[in-house]
């Protein structure tokens, strides 16, 4: 399968709202998943969404297994079709995101702490999950793209908005764009 280019903020197609998935194990759908996780892992990210690549249906895929981090509670590599997130409480926490689309930029973000999410796999199997931390804020940043919103637009104070490399948080920016 093939890396594809990855779309940066400013292209209109990354605003659009994604099309739900209406076939599964398609052969198409099969090489879109291929290529996502080529170019996530290409790029070094946790995560990455359909419209990234120009594609505009709601297909995300995330996940590590832990490999290469420290991480006690690694994110297991999953594919996630026509999503739906529902949070387990309304309480937020501020964390460091980036992304792909937005590269060498870091930005602090409200998400929900902890939310249970329904989708399903290549195979249309169901798929759902309680999860907290930074795996939930992967799942929201994923799933933000599928509505055409990215992170920056979520930001509440743009004093915490800039270049990675200019904001020195030893060990707090360790987190992959997704
Ligand atoms: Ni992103």
């Amino acid at each position: 399968m093939a890396e594809r280019r990855v779309l940066r903020m400013g292209n209109p197609l990354l605003r659009r709202v994604s099309e739900p998935v209406t076939e599964f194990a398609t052969p198409e759908l099969d090489a879109l998943i291929e290529d996502l996780w080529d170019t996530m892992a290409a790029r070094g990210g946790i995560g990455i969404a359909a419209p990234q690549v120009g594609v505009a249906l709601r297909v995300v895929v995330f996940g590590d297994d832990g490999a290469g981090s420290l991480d006690p509670d690694p994110i297991p590599r999953t594919v996630l079709i026509n999503p739906t997130i529902e949070a387990v409480d309304n309480s937020t926490e501020e964390g460091w995101e980036g992304c792909l689309s937005v590269p060498g930029m870091r930005g602090l973000v409200p998400r929900y702490r902890g939310i249970r999410f329904q989708g399903f796999d290549a195979r249309q199997q169901p798929v759902e999950r309680e999860v907290a931390g930074f795996h939930a804020r992967v799942v929201q940043h994923e799933c933000d793209h599928l509505d055409g919103i990215l992170y920056p637009q979520r930001i509440r104070d743009m004093q915490s908005f800039g270049f990675e490399e200019e904001i020195s948080l030893a060990g707090r920016l360790s987190e992959a764009d997704c």
